[in-house]
């Protein structure tokens, strides 16, 4: 079993493994050895470190701050890349589902806004927003005339919010939007929310971890509301071991993945009702939609 784990390479894998065979073989090798568990040489693993960082703007962001919201964007926007490397990011399967990820969660939103509006105004909070590309994209595909539907997107990264301001503007949603800089833990809301969106957050989170937070912005939520919140599934390290071990080497980025009942068992220990569960295209995000419980 743990045989044909290490040997379940994607397509983007072993295309990677075929360019850096003609342009630094050693590389390819050490790859290959570390993710199959052999003793690395410190000199080769640094050589190839080394040449994460130097070779591509998504590992050397990655590496730099695993969780930050250039990484998610980089795979959003699939621009064409000339390193071998970022390509590889591009073509994986984990890359891919993550692209998959923001639409699964966009036709969710959508789809939660309409019920929502026919009661009347809604708010969305978009926690932990990066840009907030997914509250920009649904509202100006769906929602630019309306006056009912409102977001807040709060990130504790300036620089990603000031492109989400930037991302608003060219979309024509800006007016829609406001853009919070801070911890969303420490949000102090003047209305509360009837959306809450929390995606790629809880990841890399022990339950213990994720019941807290889900707890605190329980706060904010209208009693009616409702919580959206993604996680990684194993299903990600089953078919894509290769890019889990990668970004475990490059960043230190470890995911705590969790099954449909784990994700459910921290809704309900919340104080959320479980409403149901989808996921992406690739089955590699699972995502919860549930509704606070009196
Ligand atoms: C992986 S990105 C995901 C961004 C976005 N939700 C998406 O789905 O594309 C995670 C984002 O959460 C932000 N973040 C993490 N913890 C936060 C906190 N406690 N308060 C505010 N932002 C936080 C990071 O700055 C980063 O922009």
């Amino acid at each position: 079993m743990e045989k044909d784990k290490k040997n379940n390479f994607d397509e983007a894998a072993f295309q990677l493994f075929k360019e850096l065979e003609k342009e630094n073989k050693r590389i390819k090798d050490f790859l290959i050895d570390n993710y199959r568990g052999l003793p690395a040489d410190p000199q080769i693993e640094e050589e190839a470190h080394e040449y994460f960082i130097n070779n591509s703007v998504f590992f050397s962001a990655m590496a730099a701050q695993n969780a930050s919201s250039l990484i998610t964007e980089f795979l959003y926007e699939r621009l064409p890349s000339k390193s071998i490397l970022d390509n590889y990011a591009l073509n994986s399967k984990a890359g891919r589902a993550i692209r998959a990820r923001l639409i699964a969660v966009e036709d969710e939103l959508h789809r939660v806004i309409d019920d929502y509006c026919t009661k009347g105004e809604v708010l969305i909070g978009n926690l932990g927003s990066g840009p907030g590309r997914d509250v920009i994209d649904v509202f100006s595909n769906y929602y630019q005339n309306s006056s009912n539907v409102k977001a807040v997107n709060i990130d504790k990264d300036v620089i990603a919010l000031k492109r989400g301001k930037r991302m608003a503007s060219i979309k024509k949603v800006d007016h829609l939007i406001n853009f919070v800089q801070g911890s969303f833990l420490k949000y102090v809301p003047e209305k509360k929310f009837d959306i809450i969106i929390l995606v790629g957050i809880l990841c890399t989170l022990q339950s213990e971890v994720c019941i807290s937070i889900l707890k605190t912005i329980k706060g904010f939520l209208n009693k009616n509301g409702c919580l959206i919140a993604s996680n990684v599934t194993n299903k990600m390290q089953e078919e894509d071991p290769f890019a889990c071990y990668i970004m475990d080497w490059v960043a230190n980025w470890r995911f705590v993945y969790k099954s449909e009942e784990e994700l459910k068992k921290i809704f309900e220990q919340a104080g959320y009702q479980w409403k149901r569960g989808f996921t992406d295209s690739y089955g590699f995000h699972l995502i919860g939609v549930g509704t606070p419980m009196p």
